[in-house]
This record gives structure tokens, C-alpha cells and sequence, in this order.
């Protein structure tokens, strides 16, 4: 069901087995290399490899599509918030992944994938979006939990995509990076607020979210090093700077600390610190639920594409209307 729309990865003009380039080409690609050796930002007006231009779409219309599907599960719990306080927090916050999405859309629109491009790939299943929104949220405190750790996770991937070699790219993720950090923080403070003061029944609550979402938030930062097809041509492109596995590694442990003084456990019997690796380690990740979910077999795939498709369709009227209105106006302009 999941064949990304985006991936083809086209080559260059192949006749048959052979790479035509014109020798124009063959010096604009060296120039391309030499800025990505210089650690310099690329432009959109800059010249690009066609497989370079490729791997970006592909990535951020997967980032972006996350932000937009991410505001699922939370969106789920906004009438439902306890206090007033952590309902306009959690409106905010799902404001923001709007508005991260939109930036995302923006930046690969740079690159010549239009935006209906990128819904008609996710609505037709073909678009990848990140796993953890497959997971279903279930209590208050998978609210806390998503901030605290799926924010988490998602901070500690995109930091460092602040320094993507595409400057559009970086730039979004600047903006996106700061908001990100608030939201980590809310989740923690939430947490922190039911495990200090809260009921013994609110505290098996959260331990139960952080049971259940521990797992598939690891899993965010995608297959390992010597399983991710991708990574190596990416991390040469300047556009990944820290591999999964390293992300992985550092994500884990930060949040050791961070559960020690929210008085949660994390679920793996087998964390527990490396004194030579100066590092955690941690048990076997599940990567055949990793995968079934990535395929479109998770707890919530079919719900979240089918709420998508839902929205789409009933925002028919509006974007009908503005383009009617956009035609009338044009028609005043001429007329004028
Ligand atoms: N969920 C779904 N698919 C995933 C995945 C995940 N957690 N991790 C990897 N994959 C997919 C990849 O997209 C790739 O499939 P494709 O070739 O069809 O695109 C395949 O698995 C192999 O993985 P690779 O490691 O080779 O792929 P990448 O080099 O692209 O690395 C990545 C994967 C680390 C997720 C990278 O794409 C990335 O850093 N993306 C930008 C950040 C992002 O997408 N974040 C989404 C997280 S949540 C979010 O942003 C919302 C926030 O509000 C919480």
C-alpha cells in the first residue's frame, strides 16, 4: 500500500545501461559537489542532481505529511482536556504541527512538487508519514507522554536538519525546531504535574502511556544504520547529519535522566548504562512491527488516511469558492 510516490529516485538520461551527460552537466555537478564539500547551503535557483532534488521531496513530503496526520491524535483530546490551561496549550499545539506541515509543503514546492502533488500521494496511500501516528492515543496522559517523548524524538532527529545542506529546508526547521521544544516541555510538565501531585490511579496512567509509547518512539528514527537504504547517500548530501542509530543513541540517553525524575520506568529490562560505551544499552527493537506499521498495518493507518481523505474532501467547498473568488476578482482587475 505504501510505495512512496516520490521515491522513483530517477537517474539521469540512461540509454540503456549508459548515463548521458552533457559536459555542461558534468561541470555543474562538480560545482554542486564542491559546495556540498565546502559545507555550503544550495538554493532553489541553484543547479541540483536530479536524485539530490528527489531525496529531498521524498523526505520532506514524509515530514510534512507527519505534521499534518501528527495533529490526529492529539486533536482527539482537545474537547476532553482537564483544565482550561491545558486546553489552550493543546490547541496551540496542534495549531503549530499546521503550521509546521505548511512550512514543509512550502519548501518543497521550492523544489518543484506541488503541494495537491504531495496530498494526492498521501491520500491515495502511496506517501509515507512518520509511524508513531499509527499508535492510538488512549488516556489523558498519552497527551503528557506524546510530548514528552515523541516531541522528544522528534527534536533530537531535527535539530541537526537546522543544517541540511538545502537552505529552504534548514531555514523551515529552524522555526519548526523552537516550537518543537515547547511542545517537548508542555508533555514533560504535564507528566510531571499528574506524577508529583496526582492520584495513585493517575500515576499507573502515565506509566501505562510510557509503556506503550516507549517502543514505537524509538522506532521514529528509522531502521538501523546498516538496514536504511538511504542513508548513506544523504548523509554525503549534507541533508541527514547524524545517522539514525546516533540519534537513536542520544535520544535514549537524554530521556534515562528525564524518567528518573518524572519516577516513571522505562519499559526495557535491558537499559542500562555502558560504562566503556560511556552510553546505554538497551533491548531488541521490534522492527517487524516497525515495518508492518510503516506498510500501512498498524493500530490506526486505515483511520488516519480515512481522516485525511475526510477533511480533504469536505474542504471541496471552500477551496471552490476562493478559486471562484480569485476568477472574479481577475475579471475586475481586467475590466478596470
Ligand atoms: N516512519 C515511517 N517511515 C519511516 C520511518 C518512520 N519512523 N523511518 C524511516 N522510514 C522510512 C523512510 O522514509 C524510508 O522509506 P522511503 O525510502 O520509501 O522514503 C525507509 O523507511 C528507509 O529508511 P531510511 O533510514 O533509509 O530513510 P531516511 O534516510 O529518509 O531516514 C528519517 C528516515 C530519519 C525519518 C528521515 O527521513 C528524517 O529525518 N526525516 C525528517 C524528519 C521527519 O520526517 N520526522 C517525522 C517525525 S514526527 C514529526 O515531525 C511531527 C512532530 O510534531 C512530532
Amino acid at each position: 500500500m505504501y510505495t512512496q510516490a516520490m521515491d522513483t529516485m530517477g537517474k539521469d538520461a540512461v540509454d540503456g545501461e549508459k548515463t548521458i551527460r552533457s559536459a555542461e552537466d558534468m561541470q555543474r555537478q562538480q560545482r554542486f559537489d564542491a559546495h556540498i564539500d565546502a559545507g555550503d547551503f544550495i538554493e532553489a535557483k541553484d543547479w541540483m542532481p536530479d536524485n539530490y532534488r528527489k531525496t529531498l521531496v521524498r523526505q520532506i513530503s514524509q515530514h510534512a505529511h507527519s505534521e499534518i496526520v501528527g495533529m490526529l491524535p492529539e486533536g482527539n483530546w482537545i474537547s476532553r482536556a482537564p483544565t482550561l490551561k491545558r486546553k489552550a496549550i493543546l490547541l496551540a499545539k496542534v495549531q503549530d504541527e499546521g503550521g509546521h506541515g505548511l512550512y514543509l509543503y512550502a519548501a518543497a514546492e521550492t523544489l518543484g512538487t506541488s503541494r495537491d502533488q504531495m496530498f494526492e500521494a498521501l491520500h491515495s496511500g502511496k506517501a509515507k508519514y512518520s509511524s508513531i501516528f499509527n499508535y492510538p492515543t488512549l488516556t489523558w496522559a498519552d497527551m503528557g507522554t506524546v510530548g514528552w517523548l515523541v516531541d522528544g524524538a522528534a527534536i533530537m532527529n531535527q535539530v541537526p536538519i537546522c543544517r541540511c545542506s538545502y537552505a529552504p529546508y534548514a531555514r523551515a526547521m529552524i522555526r519548526i525546531c523552537r516550537e518543537e521544544s515547547f511542545h517537548q516541555r508542555q508533555g514533560f510538565e504535564a507528566l510531571l504535574t499528574m506524577m508529583k501531585q496526582g492520584t495513585d490511579a493517575q500515576k499507573a496512567m502515565v506509566q501505562d502511556a510510557v509503556n506503550r509509547w516507549w517502543w514505537p518512539s524509538i522506532m521514529m528514527f528509522g531502521p538501523p544504520d546498516d538496514q536504511s537504504p538511504n542513508s548513506a547517500q544523504s548523509m554525503r548530501w549534507g541533508i541527514k547529519r547524524i545517522s539514525n542509530d546516533e540519534l537513536r543513541q542520544k535520544f535514549i540517553d537524554a530521556t534515562v535522566e528525564q524518567a528518573r525524575i518524572l519516577g516513571v520506568t522505562l519499559p526495557d529490562p535491558d537499559l542500562k548504562w555502558n560504562e566503556e560505551r560511556q552510553a546505554h544499552d538497551f533491548g531488541t527493537i521490534d522492527w517487524s512491527e516497525f515495518w508492518r506499521v510503516v506498510g500501512g498495518d498498524g493500530p490506526c493507518n486505515r483511520e488516519r488516511l480515512a481522516a485525511r481523505v475526510k477533511a480533504w474532501d469536505d474542504g471541496a467547498w471552500v477551496r471552490d469558492a476562493a478559486l471562484a473568488h480569485a476568477a472574479r476578482q481577475q475579471q475586475v482587475a481586467l475590466a478596470a
